[in-house]
């Protein structure tokens, strides 16, 4: 594992990695004959226009994982009546009610996780690490905004009296939130979504990627099992696309939380502006030109290995991924040097294999636009590694991690979704350049800093206008409850995401003030 990943061990699941194997390779073997059907949870339709599609493995076009019937028009309707009906009960039961529902859908996940690896990595083309990372932050997602919730909104609180009149502030559920999760976190983000909006007191209708429609509805089956009351979770699978318009235009929805590219985010944002009723809260966490910056009184070794983890780990498929390596000219030939020795240690491959390091992308469409990018940045940039893939790839949407060392960041109009690092080098008196330019980006995500130098550090955190500052270590894998994550500016609208500020965002308050 050339990431050298030790949370596996301190992951929240607690996995019993020797007992694992064995039942995971039995839950993948399941997988293979298991037609999962959309069509048995409520999207049941009798309507023959309804899109089934046929989900394939990332990795592998030839394997069938699934079939999914998207929702229909009729069926997004449905959805918002059954959530807006499940909303007053839900909402005026206690927080700890609630919460319980959170708690016992973190026991179900543990419980299967196995089979939720299996088609993680089936469905998503995830890593058997990114696998367990992502039931983990689910687990995570579930308990901690359960305690939060618990925490904040179990009892109205006492504010300020005066003239003998008690003050309490009550925090309510808004309504039907809309909860629309992205593809690279399949079950952490969309558990992290619902969770939060659930524990705020609110009833969801759920928009999962296309891409990763099967999780999603595993996930909502073994939320149904806890015993959850009807109709508080609406799953809606379908293409944005087709159902999007239709969904945020309804004036019974309270609120949207999305994760995904920032282009959506902004169509979204429009759509939201233009419907004739109140506004609604949009909570957005979107995209990111995340920076590096190394100045020459790094340690190259540690560089380097926070690099190849930031820029390669998840086949560079998270928002937090690093994009943009500024390297100080006096060392950057030396780092550049390991980056290439780093690279030539990468596996790339299946990623049901212990040895994969980096997996497949999502699809076709993805891997044709990077590959773009990369013959594209070939005539005008110079090529310092590129990962062979192996023919174990050969049937698969499969990108070589790829570094390439270009002038200027103004190169990238926007940010490009997988295994490729571009290489800046800077000299050291062009600092405050860069970090003009890091923000003039528009985005602000995360950055990294590495740099022995106290003063330096501190100056460039204070300058670079950024969500999530990492120093001296890599910049993906935010915690939940111990790494708040979120963005600014074209990167987010905030509050960060497994923070104490988030679920007030899925909340009105409401202020009694009483005569005694
Ligand atoms: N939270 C993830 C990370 O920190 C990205 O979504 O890598």
């Amino acid at each position: 594992d050339i990431f050298g990943d030790e949370r596996l061990n301190s992951a929240a699941i607690n996995i019993d990695i020797d007992a694992q194997w064995q039942p995971f390779s039995t839950a993948v073997a399941a997988f293979a004959d298991h037609q999962w059907q959309a069509a048995s949870l409520p999207m049941t339709t009798t309507d023959v226009s309804a899109e089934i599609i046929t989900v394939t493995a990332p990795y592998d076009r030839r394997e069938v994982v699934g079939e999914v019937t998207f929702a229909t028009e009729v069926q997004v309707d449905e959805a918002i009546s059954r959530a807006e009906n499940a909303f007053d009960d839900w909402s005026a039961s206690a927080a700890s009610v609630r919460c319980h529902y959170l708690c016992l859908l973190a026991e179900q996940l543990q419980q299967h996780q196995h089979e939720l690896v299996a088609l993680c990595h089936r469905e998503a083309g995830k890593t058997i690490q990114d696998s367990i990372d992502e039931i983990r932050e689910a687990v995570d997602f579930c308990r901690y905004y359960a305690q939060q919730a618990t925490l904040r909104f179990e009892s109205s609180q006492q504010i300020t009296n005066y003239h003998g009149i008690e003050q309490q502030l009550r925090y309510q559920g808004r309504g039907v939130f809309v909860c629309i999760s992205p593809w690279n976190f399949p079950l952490a983000i969309f558990i992290g979504q619902i969770s939060a909006a659930l524990a705020a007191g609110n009833t969801v209708v759920a928009k999962p990627a296309e891409q990763t429609s099967l999780i999603a509805y595993r996930a909502i089956e073994l939320l149904l099992e806890t015993g959850i009351p009807a109709g508080v979770i609406q799953l809606l699978p379908g293409r944005g696309v087709n159902i999007g318009q239709q969904l945020l235009s309804d004036e019974r929805i309270a609120g949207v939380v999305f994760t995904g590219s920032t282009p959506t985010a902004q169509a979204i944002n429009r759509t939201l502006a233009a419907r004739a009723c109140p506004p609604v809260p949009f909570i957005a966490e979107t995209g990111g030109q995340n920076a590096m910056i190394v100045d020459s009184t790094a340690l190259p070794e540690q560089v380097v290995r926070d690099v190849v983890r930031s820029a390669f780990a998840s086949a560079g498929q998270r928002c937090s991924a690093l994009r943009v390596l500024f390297v100080q000219a006096d060392i950057a030939d030396r780092v550049i040097d390991l980056i290439k020795g780093a690279m030539a240690e990468i596996k790339v491959g299946r990623p049901e294999l212990h040895r994969t390091d980096v997996g497949p992308v999502i699809d076709r469409t993805a891997r044709n636009k990077l590959m773009t990018h990369i013959e594209t940045l070939k005539n005008q940039a110079k090529l310092i590694a590129q990962t062979p893939l192996s023919a174990e790839c050969q049937f698969g949407d499969f990108v070589p991690p790829t570094a390439i060392e270009i002038s200027d960041i103004s190169l990238l109009e926007q940010e490009h979704f997988g295994p490729i690092l571009h290489v800046i080098r800077f000299k050291a008196d062009a600092l405050y350049q860069i970090i003009d330019q890091i923000n003039h980006t528009g985005f602000g995500l995360t950055l990294a800093i590495h740099s022995r130098n106290e003063r330096t550090y501190l100056d460039i955190e204070q300058r670079v206008h950024v969500g999530n500052c990492y120093i001296n270590r890599d910049q993906v894998g935010a915690a939940v409850g111990v790494q708040p994550f979120g963005g600014q500016g074209q990167s987010g609208t905030g509050p960060k995401a497994g923070g104490p500020h988030y679920l007030y965002r899925f909340t009105q308050d409401c202020i009694l003030p009483i005569n005694n």
